[in-house]
């Protein structure tokens, strides 16, 4: 597995969008689009912020999409926004793989902390997210989870 970030462009943004999760997967706040990709697309454009989606290649297959943002500013702190992997390539490793990459990638761009949200009977990602050495910050963000890594600190 050679997994890497691609940006989206007029090549591969059909392929981005109709990228999908399991249908029990979508009972989840970012996940109620029928196309969440092309919501991701249509938010960081909205919303601006250093907004980035990035598609997960390995090799030559486009396995999964990340969207995230990283606010100007002195404080740092990344926001992943919404992670999936395509139904067809999930429980490879892929998932993994990529939020280490984009660990390394926000930490060079910056950041000092990175953040996300997840539902709480989501414990696929909730393992996968505590594994990685994020905690939860006490907060909760439309019923989710709220949780952070400092990027500062050493993880697994
Ligand atoms: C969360 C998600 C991105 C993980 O992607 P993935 O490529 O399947 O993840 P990995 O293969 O790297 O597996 C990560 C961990 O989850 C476990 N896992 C993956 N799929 C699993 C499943 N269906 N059941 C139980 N455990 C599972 C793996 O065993 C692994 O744990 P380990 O490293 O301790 O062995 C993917 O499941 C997904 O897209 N889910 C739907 C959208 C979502 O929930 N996004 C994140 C929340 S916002």
């Amino acid at each position: 597995m050679v997994l890497r970030f691609e940006d989206i462009t007029h090549e591969n943004y059909h392929e981005c969008i109709d990228l999908e999760v399991f249908p029990e997967q979508k009972d989840c706040f970012y996940f109620r689009s029928s196309k969440p990709n092309m919501m991701s697309l249509a938010e960081a454009y909205v919303f601006g912020n250093n907004s980035k989606v990035l598609a997960i290649y390995d090799d030559d297959t486009m396995v999964g999409a990340m969207f995230y943002n990283l606010p100007p500013g002195p404080e740092g702190r990344a926001w992943l926004v919404r992670f999936m992997v395509d139904r067809r390539y999930q429980g490879k490793g892929h998932g993994r793989k990529a939020l280490a990459m984009l660990i390394e990638r926000v930490k060079g761009e910056g950041a000092k902390t990175l953040s996300l949200c997840y539902e709480p009977h989501n414990k696929v990602g909730e393992k996968l997210y505590l594994g990685m050495g994020f905690r939860p910050t006490g907060e909760e963000s439309e019923g989710q989870i709220v949780a952070r890594i400092d990027l500062g600190a050493s993880h697994p």
